[in-house]
């Protein structure tokens, strides 16, 4: 089977398409041949090197965090799904290895794909929307008639983020380029703001959630939006700003939340429940297992509306 791997950290040349013998599966794990797997800034970000704390440095290391595809075998002990049962998953995000033709997982990797929505974009699913579940539902508890700005609002999490938000009642300001204004108010946002020619933090209004998944947008700029009350998330974890949001929060009505995503059964339940209803995917490009480096690449310097994801054949 092919099976996309890296013998270094660097650039998207160290990505490499190699031959390899389909894995085995034990008593409690399943082979899934896999059909999509959708592209994360987070796998640039551990290719890269900037994650090493959490991915070690053992090599050869693998790529592709979330996919869609058709279980193959089940070992005996696995109980909710069958061979031929399309699914959707995810895997460890440091470890990464869907980007191959075959997948060994666990059952509470996956989740049944929605049969409404394809493969390429149900690949789309799992690590953008369960993590805009997370931040609307958990990190910024976001209710009705509550003021949300989302910066970055036209990325992976965004698209999500900005429809979950609306479904939850919640007036939207959405922040993003030019190009993204038609679809941040096609997909539900109230008030729209092009980055490029306003400065948000002089925007004049405050909210009860302010949400940044640019990574360019500091709690200190966000503090002067926020209702005395108010949430700010941001999505880049590292030991000085976990701790600095602890102790902001012992004393600060004006809370600081980082996603650290966790996957749940039950999120994975609540987004193919949104996906089978009306939930938007919206698709920028698709790419295939030959053009690996430059989906890769592409993704990372351009910019994307949506997701981006690469289709096996
Ligand atoms: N901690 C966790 O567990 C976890 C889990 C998942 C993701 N993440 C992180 O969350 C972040 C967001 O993920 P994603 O998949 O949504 O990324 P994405 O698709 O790259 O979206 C980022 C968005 O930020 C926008 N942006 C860039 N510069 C901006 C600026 N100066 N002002 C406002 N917006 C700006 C981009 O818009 P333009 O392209 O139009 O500029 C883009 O739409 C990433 O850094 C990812 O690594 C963390």
């Amino acid at each position: 089977m092919r099976k996309v791997i890296y013998n270094r950290f660097g650039d998207e040349s160290v990505l490499e398409l190699t031959e390899q013998a389909v894995p085995g599966i034990q008593k409690d794990q399943l082979l899934i041949r896999v059909k999509a797997v959708s592209i994360n800034p987070l796998d640039w970000k551990v290719y890269g090197g900037e994650m090493k704390l959490m991915s070690g440095s053992a090599f050869p290391k693998s790529v592709g965090i979330d996919f869609s595809g058709i279980v193959d075998q089940t070992g005996s002990e696995v109980a909710r799904f069958k061979a031929g049962d399309a699914v959707i998953g995810l895997l460890d995000v440091f470890k990464g290895g869907a980007l191959a033709d075959y997948v060994v997982v666990k059952e509470t990797d996956l989740a049944p794909k929605p049969a409404n929505i394809s493969f390429e974009k149900a690949a789309a699913l799992p690590v953008t929307g369960l993590s805009a579940l997370q931040i609307i539902d958990q990190l910024a508890a976001v209710g009705a008639n509550q003021e949300v700005l989302i910066n970055g609002a036209t990325g992976g999490i965004g698209l999500f983020a900005v429809q979950i938000a609306k479904k939850r009642g919640a007036r939207v300001t959405a922040v993003v380029s030019a190009n993204g204004v038609a679809d941040a108010k096609k997909w539900g946002a109230d008030t729209v703001v092009d980055y490029t020619k306003q400065d948000i933090r002089h925007l004049n209004q405050p909210f009860d959630a302010v949400i940044d998944l640019s990574t360019r947008f500091s709690f200190k700029d966000a503090r002067r939006l926020m209702k005395p009350k108010a949430v700010f998330v941001s999505t880049l974890p590292s030991p000085l700003t976990l701790l600095s949001s602890f102790v902001n929060n012992l004393f600060s009505g004006k809370k600081r939340k980082i996603l650290i995503l966790k996957p749940t059964v039950e999120g994975f339940n609540t987004l193919t429940k949104l996906a089978e209803n009306d939930l938007q995917i919206v698709l920028d490009k698709t790419y295939s297992m030959t053009n690996v480096r430059e989906a890769y690449q592409e993704a990372r310097r351009k910019k994307i509306i949506g997701k981006s994801v690469i289709v096996l054949d």
